[in-house]
């Protein structure tokens, strides 16, 4: 693939993995992803910002080669996780006379993970500078986007922000840059949810920061780029507010079609209130779209039947990831059933100590549904229906 300009002196020379459908061994790709690398040449210097998944090493190394590019002096590594950094070691092998510049805590983590030997190294700070002759790179620290060692590199004279995995998206794309903005943004909502959503508070400050820069253009490492900063960061101003809407997310199973028929009562209700609903049945739903969901719902109801006297390992799946992405819901609730008895409602409940929610009383049912059980459903709507409304997000 050959190199892509972005502004005179500033290229993308990454790779496309448009067959990647995993990542981490966790996270759905429905459209792939790409690995961003970029070159910048100034008149002296010349640096390459991050590098490409070690998968994908030999295309990477090649398109380098292919592309004329003779010489870098330096190695900016933004982020240690290897899908950015795994290439190091082989653009050092290309490249001997390469230092790899970073902050001491990645540096930390290249050594371990890498086996990079220290004297590759050139360490900066918080706020440091290198200048490649008419380029000047400015290094800026951003603690959890996505590990405790990530930083961006922003390039003053051309005002682009290199800014790693954050505000990028999981999306193979022959085009460079971010022309489809609503196709983009669903990429990108998914990724802030499966990967940045746990660091809400921290992305807060990033978002400020970023905001001063007034970039012309944002690169992240995965995804297209950005020449119309303000889409993007106008979505993450939005996703990561304290404002949710008036939607129920709903992640079931269902054995015996029992709490299939609660959820299918309580789908209806919550519909005839006027609240949005989300069901998704877990033995078939891509969790990257659970994940979305979870973005901006006032609510999170897990439906769950009981299995060998506790909940069904498909909910403990949902109701662990729900706790691990930590969304800014605020209600939850859990409706089931159980045929003898159990702990069902108590092991699911115990697994959501991260969500700052306010448990609404769940229903709780033995065997399939009588009258009562639908009462106490519609009861649960009522009672969601009144606490959207004191949030102003329900009519
Ligand atoms: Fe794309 Fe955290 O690596």
């Amino acid at each position: 693939m050959a190199v892509r300009e972005i502004r005179p002196g500033v290229s993308w020379v990454g790779v496309i993995d448009w067959d990647r459908r995993l990542f981490d061994e966790l996270i759905p790709l429905p459209e792939g992803t790409s690995y961003n690398s970029y070159l910048v040449k100034g008149s002296e210097k010349t640096a390459l910002i991050d590098t490409a998944d070690p998968s994908k090493e030999k295309e990477y190394i090649e398109n380098l080669k292919n592309s004329g590019i003779n010489r870098i002096d330096f190695v900016i590594s933004n982020h240690a996780e290897q899908d950015h950094s795994g290439a190091i070691p082989a653009v050092l092998k290309a490249y001997p006379e390469a230092k790899v510049v970073t902050n001491p805590k990645c540096r930390d983590m290249l050594k371990d993970l890498l086996l990079i030997p220290d004297e590759k190294f050139i360490t900066v700070n918080d706020a440091e500078t290198l200048s490649l002759g008419n380029k000047t790179l400015e290094f800026i620290t951003a603690a959890w986007v996505h590990w405790p060692e990530t930083m961006f590199t922003y390039l003053r004279e051309d005002k682009i922000l290199f800014s790693c995995d954050f505000l990028g998206s999981h999306l193979a794309s022959s085009g460079l840059f971010s022309t489809d903005e609503p196709h983009v943004y669903r990429s990108a909502k998914r990724y802030y949810a499966e990967i940045m959503m746990p660091f809400r508070a921290n992305i807060k400050k990033h978002l400020e920061k970023i905001g001063s820069l007034q970039a012309d253009v944002i690169a992240p490492s995965h995804g297209t780029v950005h020449k119309n900063p303000k889409f993007i960061l106008d979505a993450y101003r939005d996703w990561v507010s304290d404002e949710v809407k008036n939607e129920v997310v709903l992640p079931y199973v269902s054995m015996h079609g029992t709490t299939l028929a609660m959820v299918s009562h309580f789908t209806d209700r919550l519909l005839e209130k006027g609240i949005a609903v989300k069901p998704f049945n877990l033995t078939k739903t891509d969790i990257g779209e659970l994940a979305m969901a979870l973005v901006d719902a006032a609510t999170v109801v897990i439906g769950c039947p009981t299995v060998l006297a506790g909940p069904h390992p498909a909910a403990v799946y949902a109701a662990y990831l729900a706790n691990a992405l930590r969304p800014k819901t605020k209600f939850a609730s859990v409706i089931g059933s159980f045929s003898w008895g159990g702990r069902m409602l108590e092991t699911i409940t115990g697994m959501l100590s991260n969500l700052k929610v306010e448990l609404i009383e769940p229903v709780i049912i033995k065997g399939f549904p009588r009258d009562e059980d639908y009462k106490a459903l519609d009861r649960l709507v009522d009672t969601i229906a009144e606490k959207h409304k004191e949030l102003a997000i329900l009519k």
